[in-house]
């Protein structure tokens, strides 16, 4: 074994973390099947946004401390092998674990005495122990004494891994004592805290830790579409709550997905107690790209043959991560009705119109993602300025600080703030 480290899988948790560990001085292998992905990386290209990354990225290419390689096997040059594949699940309620698989049966035939095997994806209860019990099966190691197996998962927020890495507690769960021990090791590379656990117990932390986001964000969500039933003002009341109040916090209106939270409910609800409350919660998140179409059709009457300017493609502000987007459910929602869809997002890979050519003449213009590009004064006036005179301004993030969530442009424009207002949740 002549790395130190080897990731498998250089996407937007397993690319960081990689060069996040070549840049304290580890030797370090990264795996990925993507050519193009793995092209980047030796050329020194950042594959896509990570705040900070291209200035490690420059560092790591000039030190030659990452190399790639599109062979599974070639991670057990390293003794330790942290999996940082995707996990999505199955539409019907059950971790998909192929790609996991994939790479484990890769691993098989050269994974030797004294490996590491950390599993750093997000994984269903259970899956750490699992994989344990099948490499012992097919192997006939002893996990925790002569092959390790153990759960370090991420969760680190898209665009904050350089901030995060270092402060935010990294969770150990290894299958028997010696198999945390060796996974701790690896981890005090960073500053942060090592908390040690059970595999089962890491699992579950990741996973709720994205449940209660996810759950968090529903209840502003449903009091949005609850508000617009009784004519209420859903930032006003949001005020209600939260003014001087120590025991209010609810978080402001707006699309909750993304590839993680998105899925990672599910994992708990595979073998829920409760099935259906987690369920309601996605339901309500995943409603909200519906509810925005149909209250634009309660006062614009018919959609068809109308122009929407989406401002947004991105899951969340400042990323260029589209995967698992609500705009797109919404671009696909207007389609269905229609709506001659004008789609920009400065992030994004798909390609999507200008600024100004989006807004022309739209008669309807929708902030789907709250990037800063999209807050403020200054947006808002070039609305006023290019869309049709008495188009309907949708923003449930209140990105234009007039706390509506529709209105029509001149009386957005008399409402809000000249100033850029502080920035939504
Ligand atoms: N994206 C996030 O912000 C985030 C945060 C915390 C945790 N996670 C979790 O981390 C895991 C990875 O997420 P991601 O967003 O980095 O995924 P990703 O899709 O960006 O990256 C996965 C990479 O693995 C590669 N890959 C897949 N199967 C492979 C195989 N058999 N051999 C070699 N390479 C293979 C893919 O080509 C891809 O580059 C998931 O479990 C996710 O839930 C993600």
């Amino acid at each position: 074994m002549d790395r130190d480290v080897s990731v498998i899988g250089l996407g937007r948790v397993g690319l960081p973390l990689a060069l996040s560990l070549a840049d304290r001085g580890l030797t370090v292998v990264g795996v990925d099947r993507d050519a193009d992905r793995l092209a980047a990386v030796r050329d020194g290209r950042m594959p896509f946004q990570e705040t900070g990354g291209d200035e490690v990225m420059q560092r790591v290419h000039a030190s030659g401390g990452l190399e790639v390689s599109d062979r599974v096997a070639d991670a057990a040059r390293a003794r330790h092998i942290i999996v940082t594949i995707g996990t999505p699940s199955f539409s019907h309620i059950e971790i998909d674990m192929r790609d996991i698989r994939s790479a484990l049966d890769d691993l098989l035939p050269v994974l030797a005495h004294g490996h590491s095997v950390v599993l750093r994806s997000t994984i269903a209860p259970g899956t750490t122990e699992f994989v344990a019990g099948y490499l012992e099966s097919k192997l006939g190691f002893t996990v925790g004494e002569d092959l390790f197996v153990s759960h370090a998962p991420e969760r680190i927020a898209a665009g904050k891994f350089f901030e995060e890495i270092d402060s935010l507690p990294q969770i150990v769960g290894g299958v028997g004592e010696r198999s945390t021990a060796v996974c701790r090791e690896l981890f005090e590379v960073y500053r942060s805290d090592v908390i040690e656990t059970t595999p089962v117990q890491a699992e579950l932390a990741k996973i709720w830790t994205n449940i209660l986001r996810y759950a968090t964000f529903s209840l502003p969500n449903l009091l949005m579409m609850d508000c617009e039933q009784y004519d209420a003002n859903v930032f006003e009341v949001i005020d209600l709550i939260n003014r001087d109040y120590p025991r209010g916090g609810i978080k402001m209106p707006g699309f909750t997905a993304g590839t993680c939270l998105r899925k990672d409910f599910t994992f708990s609800e595979e073998r829920s107690h409760a099935p259906g409350m987690l369920l309601a919660v996605s339901r309500v998140n995943e409603s909200v790209p519906l509810f925005l179409v149909e209250g634009m059709k309660r006062r614009l009457g018919s959609l068809r043959g109308k122009k929407v300017a989406v401002l947004g493609l991105a899951f969340k502000a400042g990323t260029d991560d589209e995967r698992d987007s609500l705009a797109h459910k919404l671009v696909r929602l207007l389609e269905r009705e229609l709506v001659e869809v004008a789609v920009h997002d400065p992030h994004v890979p798909t390609p999507t119109q200008p600024f100004e050519d989006a807004l022309r003449d739209a008669e309807a213009v929708v902030v789907a993602t709250n990037h800063r590009e999209f807050c403020g004064a200054g947006p808002l006036q070039e609305i006023v300025r290019l869309a049709a005179p008495d188009a309907l301004v949708v923003d449930p993030w209140n990105c234009f600080g007039a706390a509506q969530v529709f209105a029509y442009a001149a009386e957005v424009a008399a409402m809000a703030p000249t100033e850029q207002p502080a920035e939504s949740a």
